[in-house]
């Protein structure tokens, strides 16, 4: 019998172990892009733990895009206090407005119509479109960039390596599940493959990491030295 693929591996792994957060769809729904995009803009500088109370109160306040659109900007600053970088709430203001005005309502499907938004880049594109709209793409932040540079041993330093490390993890993402295999590789990037002693005995892929492999886990991702 054929021996699993990592993106099977990686993906059998979310389905036991996912962490279950306030933005994420039940397994087996779909996600709702307005949830999608409101956390991934949270998450961009903020922690998990930090955001989930935030995303809450948003949700509870402005059940949809629309909604957050009727708001005014000083309704949504007041809302937004504490969790800093105030230009993610401008931007998430006038992106609510662009959404509503212009796409009624509905967030574009692809990753070029959403790179468009304010406060949308490649990442944030990236995710919403493979966690809403089930796109084949992977975004890749810090913490992906960690856990696909070790599994591959990218020799490249960063940021040279940027390119090499986004085309590595295109690799994992499962056939028709890539919301789930890009939500799967941040939460192995959060909980096991952490930047300092990584939990590799714990991880769905540590047969498959050439870094492991070597005993050096932690010499990845190679930065040039300061
Ligand atoms: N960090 C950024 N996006 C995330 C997500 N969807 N789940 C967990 N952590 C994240």
């Amino acid at each position: 019998e054929k021996s699993a693929s990592r993106a099977e591996l990686l993906l059998a792994w979310y389905d036991r172990h996912r962490r279950v957060l306030p933005w994420r769809a039940l397994p087996g729904e779909t996600a709702d892009p307005y949830r999608v995009w409101l956390s991934e803009i949270m998450l961009q500088q903020t922690t998990v733990k930090a955001v989930g109370p935030y995303f809450l109160k948003f949700i509870a306040r402005w059940p949809n895009v629309t909604d957050m659109a009727a708001a005014s900007l000083d309704d949504v600053l007041r809302m937004w206090a504490g969790l800093g970088y105030y230009s993610r709430a401008r931007n998430l203001y006038a992106c609510a407005v662009t959404v509503t005005r212009e796409h009624g309502g509905a967030f574009p499907e692809t990753e070029e119509g959403l790179r468009e938004l304010p406060g949308i880049g490649p990442y944030t594109a990236a995710a919403i479109a493979a966690i809403a709209f089930a796109r084949q793409t992977m975004p890749v932040d810090g913490n992906i960039e960690r856990v696909v540079s070790r599994l591959f041993a990218v020799e490249d330093e960063l940021p040279k390596a940027k390119p090499e490390i986004q085309r590595l993890a295109a690799t994992l993402l499962g056939p028709s599940r890539a919301g789930d295999s890009a939500q799967a590789l941040m939460d192995l990037g959060a909980t096991i493959c952490t930047p300092k002693k990584p939990a590799c005995a714990l991880c769905p892929l540590n047969d498959n990491c050439l870094a492991r492999t070597r005993g050096e886990q932690e010499t990845f991702p190679r930065k040039a030295p300061k």
